[in-house]
């Protein structure tokens, strides 16, 4: 996990988005009125309890609105688009399930402050790539246009008289509660719903000019970006403060009630029914824990960076000051290491080098000690050279993993 929140860190730096944090919990209205009453994260999931004075809380279930609130409040000293990024705990209320957690982790992004088609797709390709970096091969992104104030409400309304039309083929839950917002049933992915929406009205076909154009500017920036995609008219997202785009990501490897890894879109309305001015925006976050899990469901395991550069071990009190200095030497020169800090045999030293995950050991004894040499063995393979410190420095250091620039590849 830590490898993965430190690639997601250096990729949305890479593209100039800044860090932020957020409260753990916000005032449950912050939440129910930009999610949506009807939305499965306020209806069912909001972890809601009530302070000493008797104001209700809610722990974050998402990071959208509360970014939006935070940068309405410092908007002035903010550049406009503000472009955030976010590696955060969140809590939503539910049966726990495998890949459904009661709290979990997300590496969101935001950008706030335009409308552009550009900034869709730049939020878009990033998080992409952060699938791609992390070796999530097996995935789907899905996009579409859910339309605004001016092309949804006649959409809805056509869309409304199909489902009276088709109440009775609905899942319970649907057949009471459609009229509040009938474009959920699209999204839901019991059986029954699902053959209803096959035929239903397709939002991408009641696009308005502007909301068209928008489409296709986002599609064009993927094409550009070499991302693939697949149109989804029946994408639209839980959360009810979408409009225009919407996109998730896929993992064939999850269960098809959890098989988004990620997702988001646009909400050109949020800061406004949080009282700011009109204020578009667009982003998405991915669930850092669903990912792991995909991952190994995908190999079997999740492969993890090594925990250690180098183990010194050190046969016999006279090699000890040596030892100390040899350990010393290379944390100055950046390489993590690790010593015993009890007197035990070489082989048990030798045993806990690969128990901690070092790539080398330092093998440090009365001849090196009179030498003044080491005895490096990479553990890999057993290759050992003894020489003096600083090609041994050297030789650890040609063979670090960590690039210093850029985005390393595969699961950490
Ligand atoms: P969301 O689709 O509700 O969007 O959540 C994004 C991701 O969080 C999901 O795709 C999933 O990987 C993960 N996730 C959600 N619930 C759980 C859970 N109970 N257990 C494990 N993982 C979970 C949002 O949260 C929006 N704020 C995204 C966004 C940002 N839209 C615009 N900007």
């Amino acid at each position: 996990m830590r490898g993965m929140t430190e690639q997601a860190a250096r990729l949305a730096e890479l593209y100039g988005y800044r860090y932020v944090e957020t409260p753990a919990f916000e005032h449950t209205e912050l939440f129910a009125r930009t999610a949506g009453e009807s939305s499965d994260v306020v209806h069912k999931e909001m972890y809601t309890f009530e302070d000493k004075s008797g104001r209700s809380l809610t722990l974050r279930p998402e990071g959208t609105a509360p970014v939006v609130r935070a940068y309405l409040a410092s908007q002035s000293m903010l550049p406009s688009p503000f472009k955030g990024y976010y590696l955060e705990h969140m809590w939503r209320y539910g049966r726990p399930q495998a890949g459904r957690w009661r709290e979990f982790r997300q590496f969101g992004l935001e950008v706030i402050g335009t409308a552009d088609p550009r900034a869709d797709s730049e939020v878009i390709e990033v998080g992409d790539r952060f699938l791609s970096h992390v070796g999530l091969s097996d995935r789907d992104l899905l996009v579409n246009s859910i339309g605004d104030d001016v092309c949804r409400p006649p959409y809805r309304k056509l869309l409304l008289s199909y489902l009276d039309s088709e109440r009775e083929s609905l899942r319970d839950e649907h057949r009471d509660r459609y009229p509040e917002n009938p474009m959920r049933v699209l999204d839901c992915r019991d059986e029954a719903c699902r053959g209803v929406a096959e035929d239903a009205p397709k939002i991408s076909e009641h696009l308005c000019d502007e909301c068209r154009r928008h489409f296709d500017g986002v599609l064009g920036g993927l094409e550009e970006a070499g991302i693939a995609y697949r149109k989804d008219p029946r994408l639209v997202r839980g959360l009810d403060y979408y409009t225009r785009t919407a996109f998730e990501w896929e993992s064939a490897a999850l269960p098809a009630a959890q098989a988004s890894v990620g997702g988001g879109g646009r909400y050109d309305g949020l800061a406004e029914i949080l009282g700011g001015a009109p204020t578009p925006g667009v982003g998405f976050a991915i669930g850092l824990d669903r990912i792991l899990f995909a991952l190994e469901t995908e190999r079997g395991e999740v492969a993890s960076a090594p925990a250690l550069e180098c183990f010194v071990a050190t046969v016999g009190e006279s090699a000890d000051g040596w030892a100390r200095r040899i350990a010393a030497a290379l944390r100055d020169s950046g390489i993590s290491t690790d010593a015993s800090l009890e007197r035990r045999p070489l082989k048990a030293q030798l045993r806990m080098a690969d128990r901690v995950g070092a790539r080398f050991a330092a093998i440090v004894g009365e001849k090196e000690s009179a030498a003044g040499t080491v005895t490096l063995r990479r553990l890999s393979d057993g290759q050992q050279r003894e020489s003096g410190l600083d090609e041994a420095v050297a030789w650890i250091l040609s063979q670090q993993e960590t690039p210093s620039a850029g985005i390393q590849e595969g699961p950490g």
